[in-house]
């Protein structure tokens, strides 16, 4: 284990039951970064047309919530409307990828254990262990017409439209509530983005809503707590990094 993790982190490392270092990898050939695409090992996979990861420029753990609602008439919660959509922090781990992308999926599941990041737009978050590992990268929220949008600052900002969704794997990704992953995502820019031509949301862990509305009142806000690996790319035609 790399001398760099804190006492925080160790201890939450021996006391996880299930991990998710197992995830396969589709290794490149001739990657700037190098490292490989973890595959959910289900039955399906995101298309990723074309994959290309010499176009991955900033690989980050996001960890934050997801938001859900219960309108009138739904029996289960949606995400829709204005108080909905997810808020999140990313921490830049693009170094560390490149040197252990086992350990660094294992931070991310473990991110969703430890405290609830600021949910704020601050420029350096108070986010726990991985405030004090890694730098934050981008702040992930969704905009007023409830577009969802990544926020790299003089690394790009993307307003992201949903490409492929496939489930994420079953095994050890719960939340700390129980709640299942939310699926694997990849997505394109739409305009109003820099930077960033696509993005990629893998290695979730948590996030998914309760099953049921059953005792969420009409105006309240049902936060799941999640952690993701969100792999940002840049095709050439927004400017490169
Ligand atoms: C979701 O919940 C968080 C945490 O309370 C809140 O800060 C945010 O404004 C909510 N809405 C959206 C759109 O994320
Ligand atoms: C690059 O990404 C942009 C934004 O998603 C897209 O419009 C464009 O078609 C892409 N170009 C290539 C060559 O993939």
């Amino acid at each position: 284990m790399p001398s760099t993790i804190s006492k925080t982190l160790l201890l939450t490392f021996s006391t996880l039951t299930t991990l998710t270092s197992a995830l396969p990898h589709l290794t490149p050939r001739g990657a700037a970064i190098q490292f490989g695409f973890p595959l959910t090992g289900g039955s399906s996979e995101l298309p990723l047309t074309p994959l290309d990861l010499s176009q991955v420029f900033l690989v980050t753990i996001g960890r934050g919530v997801q938001n859900y609602t219960c309108p009138p008439g739904s029996t289960a919660p949606v995400q829709k409307g204005a108080s909905t959509g997810a808020i999140a922090q990313l921490f830049d781990v693009t170094a560390k990828m490149a040197q252990s992308q086992d350990f660094v999926d294992l931070v991310t599941n473990i991110a969703q254990r430890n405290p609830r990041p600021s949910l704020e737009d601050v420029s350096v978050a108070d986010a726990g262990l991985l405030n004090g590992e890694f730098e934050k990268a981008c702040f992930h929220f969704f905009d007023a017409e409830g577009t969802p949008v990544f926020d790299c600052g003089d690394k790009g900002i993307i307003l992201a439209s949903k490409l492929d969704s496939v489930p994420a794997p079953t095994e050890g990704t719960a939340g700390v509530e129980g709640a299942a992953a939310v699926p694997w995502l990849e997505l394109a820019a739409k305009e109003g983005s820099r930077g960033i031509t696509k993005i990629i949301r893998i290695v979730t862990t948590g996030g998914s809503a309760p099953a049921s509305c059953e005792g969420v009142g009409a105006d309240e806000v049902v936060q799941v707590d999640y952690s993701a690996q969100y792999w940002m790319m840049n095709n050439g035609t927004m400017g490169s990094m």
